[in-house]
């Protein structure tokens, strides 16, 4: 007979899913009002969001793969972009007390706060990032550029609101169709 215990906890654990680690290639989006499932791209080892790679300034395609709780990126070797990626980059996300800064991707070994390339997990299809108090945290914003349909992607440390930016979801899912 089956444990009336069980069935919550199973039923749970269908619909709620953690990963740490995906081998396969896939590509980043954002989703928020008006930026309707943006692909995340490289740019001087920043990261930003959009359609229209600005392949002039080494903007460059990327997806990505997962291990043990960093984002490594790969350049889209289908649609790629001028940009090169060297090494073996981690995104990395500023943590530190009320930061509000743009992550982007380093080849450093050692973290620091203002670089925290761990602690990455999907729920789901979303992206989070567990602090240390083992909050799950998804702090992400886009804010306008200069650069029409480019967004920088931004950490918001206190989820503050900020000027010209909307709260994103970044998701590994495509879009049902390009909007
Ligand atoms: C979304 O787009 C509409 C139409 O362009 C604009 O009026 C509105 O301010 C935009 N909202 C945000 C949060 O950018
Ligand atoms: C994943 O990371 C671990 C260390 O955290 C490393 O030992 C392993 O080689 C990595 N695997 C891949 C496929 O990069
Ligand atoms: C790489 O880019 C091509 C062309 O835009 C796209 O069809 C493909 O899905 C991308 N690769 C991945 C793994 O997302
Ligand atoms: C980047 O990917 C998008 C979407 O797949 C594509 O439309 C664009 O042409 C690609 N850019 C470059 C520079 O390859
Ligand atoms: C990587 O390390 C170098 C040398 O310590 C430092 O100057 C740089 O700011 C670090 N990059 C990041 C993203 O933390």
């Amino acid at each position: 007979m089956v444990s009336k215990k069980l069935v919550p906890l199973n039923f749970w654990l269908v619909l709620v899913q953690f990963f740490n680690t995906i081998n396969a290639d896939f590509t980043l989006y954002a989703y928020g009002t008006n930026i309707s499932g943006l692909p995340v791209f490289y740019m001087n080892s920043l990261a930003y969001i959009g359609y229209q790679i600005p392949s002039d300034l080494g903007g460059t395609n990327i997806t990505f793969t997962m291990n043990d709780t960093s984002l490594y990126p790969q350049k889209n070797t289908t649609a790629g972009g001028s940009g090169t990626i060297t090494g073996n980059p981690k995104l990395y996300i500023d943590t530190s007390t009320d930061a509000i800064a743009q992550p982007g991707f380093t080849t450093n070994d050692t973290d620091t706060t203002a670089a925290t390339t761990t602690g990455f997990r999907f729920l789901g299809t979303d992206i989070y990032w567990k602090a240390s108090d083992g909050t799950l945290l998804a702090n992400f914003w886009a804010t306008e550029t200069d650069m029409d349909g480019v967004w920088s992607l931004v950490w918001n440390e206190p989820d503050d609101t900020l000027d010209n930016s909307t709260p994103v979801v970044i998701q590994n899912m495509a879009p049902a169709a390009r909007i």
